[in-house]
């Protein structure tokens, strides 16, 4: 059983002062667990100063973003290259990129690439929308992002690919509708269903399938028992750190019990 991964996307919030004020409290609240990985994705501006100020041993940082090049005249942009070292992770393809800033199946397939080729771990965001889910598009939609995303990659780099399925209409920016986790359960039953038919039982078992969507300290634990769910992306309800910090004791609370099942 590999680790179970929390993740807290910051989004746009907190300035360095913040950022570093946040963590000074989060390192003193946070209870050690060698079964839970606890990934921080500050912003861009943040990850350096953060990258000093917090124990590696306990906490990872991820990026929110960056581009597939490796350099070259992109004004604006920062590279996965750039970022080698620093981050273990990135979160790639968050529903917000693909809709505010119009990132395309293929630029979001170059990005996880690049992530591999850099050796920082991909947090891939797949996830359908309301009118797609009303249609009863789901499967197709999960489908052809998934598969979309990964195609440029062996089964062995699929391995390292940590997929977040975020309906839109669960996250928080997009009205945060509950989900209901018999719901996720079929999905995430799918995504590695998709996995396995692509890349053999063997990369899908090791494939990390996280959930997000409004997740908070209420209702994380309903969602990290669902079978084959190893983690979260919480966005909103890690602003809080005692709100996250309860989220992280609640994953290891469920590991415990899954564990003598
Ligand atoms: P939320 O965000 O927890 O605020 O819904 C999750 C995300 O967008 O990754």
């Amino acid at each position: 059983m590999s680790r179970s991964l929390i993740v807290a996307n910051w989004k746009m919030h907190f300035n360095i002062h913040d950022a570093s004020l946040y963590v000074h409290h989060f390192n003193k609240a946070l209870n050690y667990h060698r079964s839970i990985e606890v990934v921080l994705a500050p912003s861009l501006l943040t990850l350096q100063p953060l990258s000093l100020q917090i124990d590696r041993r306990k906490v990872r940082l991820a990026a929110q973003n960056a581009y597939s090049k490796d350099d070259g005249p992109y004004t604006g942009e920062v590279s996965f290259t750039m970022l080698s070292g620093l981050v273990d992770y990135a979160i790639v393809g968050h529903s917000e990129r693909r809709i505010y800033f119009a990132e395309s199946l293929e630029l979001i397939r170059d990005k996880v690439t690049a992530a591999i080729r850099n050796d920082i771990n991909p947090i891939l965001c797949i996830g359908e929308s309301k009118p797609e889910k009303i249609a009863g598009e789901t499967k197709r939609v999960i489908h052809d992002q998934l598969i979309t995303a990964v195609s440029d990659l062996t089964a062995e780099e699929v391995k390292r690919v940590n997929i977040a399925y975020e309906p839109i209409w669960s996250i928080s920016t997009f009205g945060g509708e509950h989900a209901d986790p018999t719901e996720i359960q079929k999905t995430i039953d799918y995504i590695r269903y998709q996995i396995s038919e692509l890349y053999g039982a063997s990369t899908a078992s090791e494939v990390r399938v996280l959930y997000g969507g409004s997740v908070d300290d209420q209702d994380a634990g309903g969602y990290l028992a669902l079978d084959g769910c190893d983690g979260a992306l919480v966005g909103a309800a890690s602003l809080d750190y005692e709100k996250f910090v309860s989220i992280i004791d609640t994953a290891q609370s469920i590991r415990l019990a899954k564990k003598k099942d």
